[in-house]
């Protein structure tokens, strides 16, 4: 099965074709980074319109790329949320054109759930028998940090999330305030690499009460803004600031770290996934990778490098698992009463 993917939701124009579910045949992504970076962030507008200009084009170019025709791809996939609300209806509103245009099925798919199926392109037939299920799977990105229980490829069990800020958006919050440059999780990388992270004692944040999987960031981002005040009275020196960025890093890793060895604990899960944009992190990596070898010898699966961040290949790939799963409903029924949708459902088992 031959799935073309649409990506919209942020500050990536993406599509891509995956013969399905994990062999990439193109993945062209177009990156807004540069258009933002002069504001700190992401400007809403801005991207939805950047989307609109790009979309077209790079659609071609993903197909041509992939070397394929339209006839032979049999199902469209994209993004319906979520995300910036303008983003996501530029991609939809694409997808459901193109898919009435070439007469072909359409599936919307969730984000976050397709950062997870991220981790599962381009595999070797190692990689794949260790991805075995029951597994657990976390997203670590800009906008969430969520941990799932999943039974098979298409069961999301949300068992996990933030109360507060995201564990990339918590990266970018601090180097704003350090004077770094959007997005602020690679430059925080960068300058840690050089840095001490056992300088700073930061806090271990715990948040209990409605569940022992539940993160929080906000009293780290806090804690930062204080420590700054303080340190930064007498300026920022560089060893300043790359000792910050390796502690603060360390601190942001060990909480994840603590609420995936609470989940391993209960659930014994035969493997783990660690996805989305901050998992491409070289440090995070390591960190984890060790310590889930020793005591639980557990195989833990990373996105390669070019599927951290949003991509279109991911979306193809989820898309190719629900489509493959109702492939008749999807046949005989092709719907495009769907909408939007930039708000989470947070049901555990939803
Ligand atoms: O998954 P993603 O591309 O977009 C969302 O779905 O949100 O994640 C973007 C996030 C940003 O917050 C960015 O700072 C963070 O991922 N990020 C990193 C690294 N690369 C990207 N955080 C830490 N270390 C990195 N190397
Ligand atoms: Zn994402």
């Amino acid at each position: 099965m031959i799935i073309f993917g649409i990506e919209t939701s942020c500050d990536e124009t993406a599509c891509a074709v995956v013969e399905g579910p994990g062999n990439v045949l193109s993945s062209v992504v177009s990156s807004q980074i540069p258009i933002h970076r002069p504001f700190g962030g992401i400007v809403p507008e801005i991207a939805s319109r950047e989307h609109l200009t790009q979309i077209s084009g790079i659609a071609r170019d993903a197909l041509q790329r992939a070397g394929v025709e339209w006839p032979e791809i049999d199902g469209i996939a994209v993004t319906q949320g979520p995300g910036l609300i303008g983003s996501l209806l530029v991609g939809i509103s694409f997808a459901k054109g193109l898919a009435l245009t070439m007469d072909k099925p359409l599936v919307p798919v969730d984000h976050i759930h397709a950062h997870i199926h991220g981790a599962l392109l381009g595999l070797s037939g190692e990689e794949q028998r260790q991805a075995a299920f029951p597994l657990l799977a976390l997203v670590v990105s800009g906008g969430h940090t969520n941990l799932y229980l999943m039974r098979d490829p298409l069961d999301f069990c949300l068992i996990g999330y933030s109360m507060d800020d995201a564990c990339g958006e918590c990266f970018d919050k601090v180097a704003k305030m350090l004077g770094l440059p959007y997005p602020g999780g690679p430059a925080i990388e960068k300058l840690a690499l050089n840095g001490d992270p056992g300088r700073f004692q930061m806090p271990r944040v715990s948040v209990s009460g409605e569940g022992p999987f539940l993160f929080s960031y906000s009293g780290l981002k806090t804690f930062m803004v204080n420590l700054l005040r303080k340190e930064g009275a007498a300026g920022l020196d560089p060893q300043l600031v790359s000792d910050l960025c390796a502690s603060f890093q360390k601190a942001a890793f060990e909480q994840v770290f603590r609420k995936l060895n609470g989940a391993i604990r209960e659930f014994s899960p035969k493997a783990v996934i660690i996805a989305g944009g901050v998992s491409a992190n070289g440090y995070f990596r390591k960190m984890m990778l060790e310590a889930l070898s020793e005591p639980f010898n557990l195989p833990c699966l990373f996105p390669r490098l070019e599927f951290c961040g949003d991509n279109g290949a991911m979306i193809a790939a989820l898309g190719c698992n629900a489509l493959s799963a109702q492939a008749r409903h999807w046949g005989r029924d092709r719907r495009f009463d769907w909408d939007a949708y930039s708000k989470y459902n947070f049901m555990v088992g939803s």
